[in-house]
């Protein structure tokens, strides 16, 4: 089947294109409104974009409202969020923070989770997280009257000790295994993993490397 976008429906182009570019990692969120209040909610239009700069990518549309959400709310007032990745430690947390809470009501305070400073930015850092990268806004672009980009700038990261080798300074694959958001209710967790490096090109071409050698699991 072929698809032409301009002829789908805004609803079936969120449908198809959600549901076909998957897996997508979940940022769960935290930014702070001007009277101090935390807010925490998940985002899976987002990815990593870049080293140099530091950039995270991320993509907000309204409230079934038609009001802005409070964390775009919040980045655009302050400039700063957090973005913690999502484990079997916070996952709960994160179903209860999807809910539509008022912008006066913390989601902090249902979901169970707890907050921690952060080293560069005055928003907090979830402290079950995994992982969380302190972002301040690199570039807002308002794409639609429903749609905004989000680049952010991570200017620091913290990593749950569980997941760090010290020895190694580098994550340990086995304990890190985040969230991944496939299409409307469904989730799954990360597969089997498997090693291979990139061929060279005399593998190929002397040693007769083919697209069917897959790699074994
Ligand atoms: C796993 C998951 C991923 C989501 N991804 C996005 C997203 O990328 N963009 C978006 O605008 N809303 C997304 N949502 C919906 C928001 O989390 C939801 O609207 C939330 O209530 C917003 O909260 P806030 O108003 O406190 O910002 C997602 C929800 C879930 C459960």
């Amino acid at each position: 089947m072929d698809l032409t976008i301009s002829e789908l429906s805004q609803y079936d182009r969120y449908k198809f294109l959600s549901a076909l570019v998957i897996p997508r990692p979940v940022a769960f969120i935290t930014t702070r409104n001007k009277e101090g209040l935390h807010n925490a909610a998940p985002f899976s239009f987002f990815n990593l974009f870049s080293e140099d700069p530091a950039l995270v990518v991320l993509g907000f549309s309204h409230k079934p409202t038609g009001q802005s959400k409070d964390t775009i709310n919040n980045i655009r007032s302050t400039g700063k969020f957090v973005v913690n990745m999502v484990d079997k430690n916070i996952i709960g947390a994160m179903h209860i923070a999807s809910a539509n809470f008022p912008d006066d009501v913390s989601e902090i305070d249902f979901a169970g989770i707890d907050l921690s400073p952060s080293q560069h930015i005055d928003v907090k850092r979830i402290t079950q997280s995994p992982v969380s990268l302190e972002c301040k806004v690199f570039e807002i672009k308002d794409l639609s009257e429903r749609r905004a980009l989000v680049l952010g700038e991570v200017l620091g990261i913290h990593i749950d000790d569980r997941i760090f080798d010290p020895a190694t300074r580098r994550i340990i694959p086995e304990e890190y295994s985040p969230i991944a958001r496939l299409f409307g209710n469904e989730y799954a967790w990360l597969g089997k993993r498997y090693t291979k490096k990139i061929p060279t090109l005399d593998e190929i071409k002397e040693h007769g490397l083919k697209a069917g050698d897959v790699p074994s699991d």
